[in-house]
């Protein structure tokens, strides 16, 4: 399959860097927008490295995702500075409001993925979320509302 090609072009590229396994897995994630289970054995085989530990590392970083994300990806500050602004409420309403949790980050539409993420640079003005990579600061609820609505979905 497609998703076989990439992971083993990704592989032949970067499997002899130094500390391969995060360039291989970044490399993935960019080219196919996730990271899929099944390759995690593959590039434990060609590092050398246990299933347990490229698993380990697959699950560590919040940026790597397991499955296709939506068609609109939201992603919310989850870091300090965000945290004690409210970020935690904006990322429980946009999860209650797309259909998403924690543990299935897109909905059962594929429309919307919501994510936490740690610290966007924004922490001067925040809470701060970025939806399909357009950053926004200062979030209310109402504002975020907003911004859902506007992906029309
Ligand atoms: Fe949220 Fe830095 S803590 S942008």
């Amino acid at each position: 399959p497609a998703e076989q090609a990439v992971v083993d072009a990704v592989l032949a590229e970067r499997r002899h860097l130094a500390g391969a396994l995060l360039p291989i897995l970044h490399g993935i994630q960019d080219r196919l927008g996730y990271v899929p289970p099944g390759a995690q054995p593959v590039i434990a085989r060609a590092l050398q490295l246990s299933r347990a530990e490229v698993h380990g590392v697959v699950t560590f970083y919040h940026h790597f995702r397991s499955e296709p994300a939506g068609r609109h990806v939201l992603q919310v500050c989850r870091a300090e500075a965000c945290q004690a602004c409210g970020g935690e409420a904006l990322l429980a309403q946009a999860r209650e409001r797309l259909g998403c949790s924690e543990a299935q980050p897109t909905n059962a539409a594929r429309s919307h993925t919501v994510e936490p993420t740690y610290c966007l640079g924004l922490c001067a003005q925040s809470p701060a979320a970025m939806l399909d990579g357009r950053l926004h600061a200062r979030l209310t609820p109402a504002r975020l509302e907003a911004l859902l609505a506007a992906t029309g979905e």
